[in-house]
């Protein structure tokens, strides 16, 4: 799987098949256009992977134009006035190939055919190595179609998402969005220090919709504005000690009541202790809602230690410098989450899943592991 701006894709064409369809059309031109006078017009931009490994294969006397479509505002009846920039006057008379990467509506070849009438071409024919036919309502029929493709949407090898993804070897299809849950999607997520939990709960988040509940963050919020609990907060950190399980519970209640209809929740950093889940676990059921499940990122001790003092080079953070502080951090990580995976652990609620990897190849694990919750 791969991300491209805010969207997963995963492999839905692989570059062999790729080249391997492209042969083959290449064999059926070469074949029909034995002796005729062939001028190959390559739309940009998405088509210039495909034009450039077509071209390889067409063993033709040939000749390769680009041209890009183009609408701007003009005082027609539509408001709209199409252009074909780049056409030169090598059209009359001549056998065309419009050269695509994708047909899918069909309205842009009809336009450049439109706009390629008055050129007086023998022939014109469309070669195209994506087709939509599902998506197609256009006039003209892709006449050399490389692959037929369900209406979804396709990224990489010369298409885009958003200007991205086309330098991309391989073809990606938009990953389907989760199916529809009917109940919350509540998840806790544990790591210890420098698993990637801040990156992985982000792309949880969107990819779900979920909201993200730190215990931390609401605590600093409750103290900033000075709510009841967040005084009475500040008067147990100001004296070093840790909350009350009680006034957590309380503030994350009125955190979570703010939202109407959530789709559910990350919780982080919570729970810490039994009491704290058993206080949640309470808290949900008074809301019709459960903790879905508690997934743990797996990282060695010595793969976190190599990451950590990585991390410190950029981070700056002296805590990520100090092997002694490292080892105590995983340490109190380790000591602190032990009960609390037990608790999940004994509701079979508890899943791990291994952290070493690409940061997309972990978001595939967890995305795969959610899908199936
Ligand atoms: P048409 O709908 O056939 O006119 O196609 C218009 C343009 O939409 C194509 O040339 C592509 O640039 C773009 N397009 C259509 N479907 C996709 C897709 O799945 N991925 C990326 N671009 C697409």
């Amino acid at each position: 799987m791969i991300r491209v701006l805010d969207k997963s894709f995963e492999v839905f064409i692989t570059k062999e098949e790729i080249q391997q369809e492209i042969s083959s059309l290449a064999g059926k031109i070469n074949a029909d256009y034995h002796d005729r006078d062939l001028v190959f017009l390559s739309v940009l931009n998405g088509a210039f992977m495909f034009t450039s490994d077509l071209m390889k294969k067409i063993t033709l006397d040939c000749e390769v134009s680009f041209v890009k479509m183009s609408s701007y505002s003009g005082v027609d009846s539509r408001g709209q006035v199409d252009e074909l920039i780049g056409l030169g006057n090598n059209i009359s008379g001549r056998d065309i190939i419009i050269v695509e990467d994708i047909v899918d509506s069909g309205i842009t070849i009809d336009k450049i055919i439109t706009l390629l009438g008055p050129e007086g071409a023998a022939s014109v024919k469309v070669c195209t190595l994506l087709y939509k036919p599902d998506a197609f309502k256009g006039k003209k029929r892709p006449d050399y179609v490389g692959f037929s493709i369900p209406n979804a949407f396709v990224v990489g090898y010369g298409l885009d998402y958003d200007q991205k993804g086309r330098n991309l070897d391989t073809i990606y299809q938009i990953r389907e969005q989760k199916k529809q849950r009917n109940s919350m999607l509540n998840i806790v997520l544990f790591g210890p220090p420098g698993a990637g939990k801040g990156t992985q709960s982000e792309r949880l988040i969107e990819q779900y919709g979920l909201i993200h509940l730190s215990t931390g963050d609401i605590f600093r919020a409750n103290i900033k504005g000075q709510t009841e609990l967040g005084v009475l907060a500040k008067t147990f950190i100001d004296k070093g000690q840790l909350v009350p399980d009680e006034v957590t519970i309380k503030m994350l209640k009125a955190e979570v009541s703010k939202h109407t209809n959530p789709k559910g929740f990350i919780f982080d950093g919570f729970p810490r202790t039994i009491a704290q889940a058993e206080a949640l676990d309470v808290f949900l059921e008074s809301i019709g809602a459960s903790i879905t499940s508690m997934i743990s990122l797996d990282v060695a001790e010595d793969e976190l230690k190599s990451r950590l003092a990585h991390r410190a080079k950029t981070s700056g953070r002296p805590d990520d410098a100090n092997p002694e502080v490292i080892q105590n951090r995983i340490n109190v990580y380790r000591n602190e989450t032990a009960p609390v995976k037990d608790f999940y652990k004994s509701q079979d609620k508890w899943l791990m899943i291994d952290g070493v990897g690409t940061i997309d190849e972990i978001t595939t694990r967890l995305f795969t592991t959610v899908d199936a919750l």
